[in-house]
């Protein structure tokens, strides 16, 4: 049986990961972050002080360190670079605010898509990012553009930061979150924008449990 691959986009703190976590528990598929991924390549770009607008020095930083990703015990996307696991600081601010530059890169998409693409053919994958619906899996089984409000996403990424240790103002958070869609959506390669087969939700006034629900009839109706 070819498996089935479900395509979550959209803004940043729309509640992607949440909802497709557990989505991905419901119907016992894997998880793929591929935000993780991006964020991967921004952390190690961090560490090593790459000036991210170069593509060039993005490219060599990543020539020079193993970066690999893996399924976890939790059937969630862990990513390793040079052996150590670095998952749990991919969603720093600082991680955060250098992640769309790097991002916009096409030779690094390039890299990422492949990746992403072949993990698909192998697994059954509940997949999250920005361009899975448009390029990645062009031809997903369920696609679904996850959308809120911008105060309600800053809203949500300020608890998220808070439960880190990390206190943002809100007004910053919201400049934050714009400052990000603004530039995913503009950039020349992938840019973020709904798939012309993807169902939109709004989660601004629902709850997590309800949007996990919309999904999985969506999922149950496409078979
Ligand atoms: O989803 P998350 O907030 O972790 O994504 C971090 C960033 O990674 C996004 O703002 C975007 O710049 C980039 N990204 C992307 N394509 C994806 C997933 C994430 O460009 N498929």
């Amino acid at each position: 049986v070819a498996p089935v691959t479900i395509a979550i986009d959209g803004p940043a703190g729309a509640g992607k990961s949440t909802v497709a976590k557990r989505v991905a528990e419901r119907l016992n598929l894997m998880y793929v972050d591929t935000g993780a991924m991006y964020r991967a390549v921004a952390y190690l770009c961090a560490q090593e002080g790459i000036d991210v607008n170069s593509e060039c020095a993005v490219e060599a930083v990543l020539d020079a360190h193993r970066v690999s990703f893996e399924e976890g015990e939790d059937r969630t996307l862990q990513v390793l670079i040079d052996g150590v696991n670095v998952t749990s600081r991919l969603r720093a601010p600082e991680v955060s605010a250098l992640v769309s530059t790097v991002a916009a890169h096409p030779r690094v998409r390039q890299l990422l898509t492949e990746w992403q693409r072949a993990f698909a053919e192998r697994h059954s994958v509940v997949m999250d990012g920005r361009d899975i619906g448009t390029v990645v899996l062009p031809h997903a089984t369920v696609k679904v553009f996850l959308t809120a409000a911008p105060e309600e996403r800053a809203r949500r990424r300020q608890e998220e930061y808070r439960r880190m240790g990390y206190e943002v103002p809100l007004d910053e958070m919201v400049k934050n979150v714009i400052e990000r869609d603004r530039k995913d959506s503009e950039r020349a390669v992938a840019p973020l924008r709904m798939a012309e087969d993807a169902v939109r939700i709004d989660s601004t006034d629902k709850s997590i449990d309800s949007v996990v629900d919309e999904i999985v009839q969506l999922v149950e109706n496409a078979h």
